[in-house]
């Protein structure tokens, strides 16, 4: 069963090639933040799709059309060696570095080709298109030069913590924008540009957990019973936490859209007792779920459906893991749009 939820589509030599060429190319403009590249990575992913024989098309045109959880992309390729330092580099010389925006680029690239648009949100990351995943703020299990082990680390990608099974905020809708707000992503793009001691991304793909959880307690929640608390990574002051918010509802793209984090969500006070043993019983069953690993490295880039499946990770080990996110809306979604170029969207 879950085997059909994620695919894999390797590239060829050539279009290894290609793809790095590109890649460059769009990285030398500035990347996925520059105005303009987003246009020329839609040229380029248009040029490389001719070359993908039917079975990649396929995977491809299947995760466009929002059904499967994960494709991960392999066979890649990056220019000369780039080896991981002796200790994490800062986020600005990051998030500069040629290296990261050659990774940031691909990333957009695989989204065009998938037919999404790299996007950010005005009260997220900066309002950045470009998200760094790595330990800048400790929690990891070996600290930070200078870390106060006693401190409170907040609960995002910038920090080492243990990220139980979450889709992507903003958590109050899923496809179309809603009281001006912009709904989740459909989609992340990770790729990893350094892994030293091959850190596994875990997936959970949901659509085995839905149909084992049953009909009505699926019912259950659709129901406006659920309260989340607000994103850590937000800018301070924005995107508040919610009360009385579904997680789960029909799509006729996909089939559903779940929105769900194991540390933000909780039971609203006047939540009915179903939805309460729908909530415990999707919880349980997430327990059981096998999480399914997936080691991200410069050659591969694995594309999540923020919609369809959770993603999380374990405490991180090596402090120089480094991934490169960027979040893809589909040609199903709806957001509010604050700028097109490069897409800014309300959160
Ligand atoms: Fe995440």
């Amino acid at each position: 069963m879950q085997e059909s939820e994620v695919a894999y589509l390797s590239f060829d030599q050539d279009q290894a090639r290609t793809l790095a060429a590109a890649s460059q190319n769009l990285a030398e403009l500035g990347g996925p933040q520059a105005r303009g590249v987003a246009a020329l990575a839609r040229q380029w992913a248009q040029r490389i799709q001719p070359t993908l024989d039917a079975s990649q098309q396929a995977a491809l045109q299947h995760f466009a059309d929002g059904r499967l959880a994960a494709l991960m992309c392999t066979q890649m390729t990056c220019p000369g060696s780039d080896p991981a330092p002796a200790l994490l580099p800062d986020l600005p010389t990051l998030t500069q570095s040629e290296r990261c925006l050659y990774l940031a680029s691909r990333n957009q690239l695989l989204l065009e080709l998938v037919h999404y648009r790299a996007f950010a949100f005005d009260i997220d990351n900066e309002g950045q298109v470009v998200r760094l995943v790595g330990n800048f703020k400790g929690g990891g299990s070996v600290l930070r030069p200078g870390e106060d082990p006693t401190s409170r680390i907040e609960l995002s990608s910038h920090a080492g913590l243990r990220l139980g099974p979450h889709t992507e905020a903003p958590y109050n809708c899923s496809v179309q924008a809603r009281e001006g707000r912009s709904p989740a992503p459909s989609a992340l793009i990770l790729s990893a540009r350094w892994n030293p001691a091959n850190e596994p991304t875990r997936i959970i793909p949901l659509r085995p957990v839905i149909e084992k959880l049953g009909s009505l307690h699926a019912l259950a929640l659709t129901s406006a019973s659920f309260d989340f608390t607000r994103s850590d990574c937000f800018v301070a002051g924005q995107g508040e936490a919610g009360k009385a918010t579904s997680m789960l509802q029909f799509d006729p793209d996909g089939g559903f859209a779940m929105r769900y984090n194991a540390y933000r969500f909780s039971l609203n006070d006047h939540a009915s007792e179903a939805a309460g043993r729908a909530f415990d019983a999707f919880q349980a069953l997430l327990g059981e779920s096998e999480a399914l690993p997936f080691v991200l490295q410069p050659d591969n880039a694995l594309l999540i459906n923020n919609s369809r499946a959770l993603h999380g990770r374990d405490i991180l080990q090596d402090n120089r893991r480094l991934l490169v996110r960027l979040f893809g809306y589909s040609r199903f979604a709806q957001p509010a749009v604050l700028s097109e170029d490069p897409l800014l969207v309300r959160g």
